[in-house]
């Protein structure tokens, strides 16, 4: 798979959210690089900013659709549950490889996996509730904490 570049179509204009986006999609097109090059190794840091960005980033997200009484959180979150259990699975058959095709194999099936999910979550989950955001003009400032 290519490169992922920033589409306007990914932009929530919503900095908190996208500058989170943005970052995760250069670990994305880092794991493409990495993969490319048979550098094997620089996986162990690709999953542990993997499992950084749902750490952070995902209640950060479900947070704000709380916020915002989006209606899709329910299914929204289960998406995110999704992510870390298949990231969990790829991070265990990395940690077992040991001859090279083995690890050939896992470093190029996560970054595929990486591409595919940034590009089906962002573009078709992420981007549905971006109308809401407008709800959070309208909140108390309270719970309009992080908007710039
Ligand atoms: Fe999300
Ligand atoms: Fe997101």
């Amino acid at each position: 798979m290519n490169q992922i570049t920033w589409r306007k179509q990914m932009d929530l204009q919503y900095p908190p959210i996208d500058d989170e986006h943005q970052a995760f999609m250069k670990v994305v097109n880092k794991a493409q690089e990495a993969a490319q090059k048979d550098d094997f190794m620089c996986f162990d840091n690709i999953f542990e900013q993997c499992y950084e960005y749902a750490r952070t980033h995902f209640p950060h997200e479900e947070d704000l659709m709380e916020r915002i009484s989006y209606p899709g959180l329910e299914s929204h979150a289960l998406s995110h549950q999704q992510f870390i259990q298949n990231i969990s699975e790829l991070r265990q058959t990395y940690n077992r490889a040991k001859t090279l095709e083995e690890y050939r194999y896992i470093v190029r099936k996560t970054a595929h996996f990486l591409s595919a999910w940034f590009l089906g979550h962002i573009l078709g989950k992420d981007r549905l509730y971006k109308p809401y955001l407008v709800r959070l003009r309208h909140l108390p400032p309270r719970m309009n904490y992080d908007s710039e």
